[in-house]
C-alpha cells in the first residue's frame, strides 16, 4: 500500500512532529510500504518537504519545522460514490499547473494537537474516504480536550484528580467566581490550556496569587483552561495498542518519567524536560513495580483506551500515589513516536520493535 506520512501542522507541536515523522520516516519498512511524505507548515500549508526530516537535527537552538513553498499539495479523493478507499495526491503550482504525486491508500498523521490530533483532520480523511492510523473523529476530540476526556474517564470508572474546567465565556464574564472555584482546590496546582500538548502553556502554581497570571499563559494556546490539583505520585504510562478484529486492545510494560530532583528549571515533566534537556528526566521501562500494580495500571489503561473509542495507538499516562491507588491523568492518541520515545520503547520492551509497531498501526488502519 501506498502511505501518505503527514507531519509538522498548526498546532504548538509543530516540531515534536516533525521529530516523530523523521523517526517513523527512517524506520519504516520501504519493501513492504510505498510511502510519500507531506509536511504541513504553521499556517497550514500542504508542502512537499524541502528539507528532509530524516536528516534534520532536533536541537535546543533551532527547532525542526516544515518550510512553506511555492507549490501546494492537495488531495483529492476518488469519484463520488466509488467504493474505491484510495485518493490521489497533486502539487499544484503558482501558475496553476498540477504534478500528479500518486494515489494514496493509508494516512499516518503523525501530527500532535489541535488540527492533526484533535478530529478535524481525522474529519477530513473520513470524507475524503481514506483509512488512517488512530482514533477516529469523536475520540480524537474527546482526548484533545482534558475536560471532556476527564468526564470520559470518570464514567467508565477511572480514579481522575480534583480539577476545574474555567471556559472562555465564564472568565469573561466572571472571573471572580472562577478563581474561587479554585480555591477549593488543594495546593499547588497545574493550569493547563484545555485543547494542547507536550506541556505547552502549563504553569505550577503553588500560591493562588499567581493563579492569574497562569492562567493568562494557559489562554494563550486555549481560552478554556482547566486547572487540576497536583497529584503527589509517580509518572507511570503505558503503551496501547488496537487489535484486529474480535480481540481486545493490548496494554504494553509500563514506563515510568522520573523526573531528576534538585532540578531548579524543571519544577515538572514540562516541554524543555520533554524534548531539549536530555539530562532532566530518564524514561525507565519497564517501570518498577510490584506485578499486582503493574497488572492494575495496564488493566486501567485498556479501559481508558475504550472509554474514548479510540484505535489503533495511544499512550495511558497515570499517577501511582502507593498504597495501590492509580490516578489516570490522561490520554494521547498520537503518542510522541520517535523511535527513543516512551510509546515505542514501551512496545520494545513488549516485544514489538519500532519498525513492526509501525507496520502494525498501518495494518491496523487497513483493516
Ligand atoms: N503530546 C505529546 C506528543 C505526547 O503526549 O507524547
Ligand atoms: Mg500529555
Amino acid at each position: 500500500p501506498r502511505v501518505l506520512v503527514l507531519y509538522g501542522g498548526q498546532s504548538s507541536e509543530h516540531s515534536v512532529s516533525c521529530v516523530t515523522a523523521a523517526g517513523v520516516l527512517g524506520a519504516i519498512d520501504t519493501d513492504a510500504f510505498d510511502v510519500v511524505a507531506v509536511g504541513i507548515t504553521a499556517t497550514g500549508q500542504w508542502t512537499r518537504p524541502v528539507i528532509d526530516p530524516r536528516t534534520h537535527a532536533f536541537g535546543a537552538d533551532e527547532l525542526p519545522r516544515v518550510l512553506p513553498t511555492e507549490s501546494t499539495v492537495q488531495l483529492h479523493s476518488g469519484a463520488a460514490g466509488s467504493s474505491e478507499r484510495s485518493a490521489e495526491l497533486l502539487e499544484v503550482h503558482p501558475d496553476g499547473s498540477s504534478t500528479a504525486m500518486g494515489q494514496v491508500d493509508v494516512v499516518f498523521p503523525l501530527l500532535h494537537g489541535p488540527f492533526g490530533e484533535d478530529g478535524a483532520l481525522q474529519g477530513l480523511l473520513e470524507l475524503a474516504g481514506l483509512p488512517y492510523v488512530g482514533a477516529g473523529v469523536l475520540s480524537s476530540a474527546m482526548a484533545m480536550d482534558k475536560h471532556y476526556m476527564k468526564i470520559a474517564f470518570a464514567a467508565a470508572g477511572l480514579h481522575v484528580g480534583p480539577w476545574v474546567t474555567i471556559t472562555d465565556r465564564q472568565w469573561s464574564q466572571d472571573p471572580a467566581a472562577a478563581l474561587e472555584r479554585v480555591r477549593a482546590l488543594e495546593l499547588p496546582v497545574f493550569v493547563k490550556p484545555s485543547r494542547a500538548g507536550s506541556s505547552m502553556g502549563i504553569t505550577r502554581v503553588d500560591a493562588f496569587d499567581q493563579l492569574e497570571e497562569a492562567i493568562a499563559a494557559a489562554r494563550k494556546h486555549d481560552p478554556k483552561v482547566i486547572v487540576e490539583q497536583g497529584i503527589d505520585g509517580r509518572e507511570i504510562e503505558c503503551g496501547v495498542l488496537g487489535s484486529h478484529a474480535g480481540s481486545p486492545a493490548r496494554a504494553s510494560l509500563l514506563g515510568e518519567i522520573v523526573v531528576h530532583d534538585g532540578s531548579q528549571e524543571h519544577q515538572f515533566y514540562d516541554f524543555n524536560a520533554k524534548y531539549t534537556d536530555a539530562t532532566a528526566a530518564d524514561l525507565s521501562c519497564p517501570a518498577e513495580l510490584p506485578d499486582d500494580v503493574s497488572d492494575e495500571i495496564r488493566r486501567q489503561a485498556v479501559i481508558a483506551f475504550e472509554s474514548l473509542g479510540a484505535e489503533g495507538i495511544s499512550r495511558a499516562d497515570f499517577f501511582y500515589t502507593g498504597a495501590g491507588e492509580v490516578v489516570i491523568n490522561e490520554v494521547n492518541t498520537m503518542p510522541g513516536f520517535t523511535p527513543i520515545s516512551m510509546y515505542p520503547q514501551m512496545w520494545k520492551a513488549t516485544g514489538i520493535d519500532y519498525p513492526e509497531l509501525i507496520a502494525e498501526l498501518i495494518s491496523l488502519a487497513l483493516e
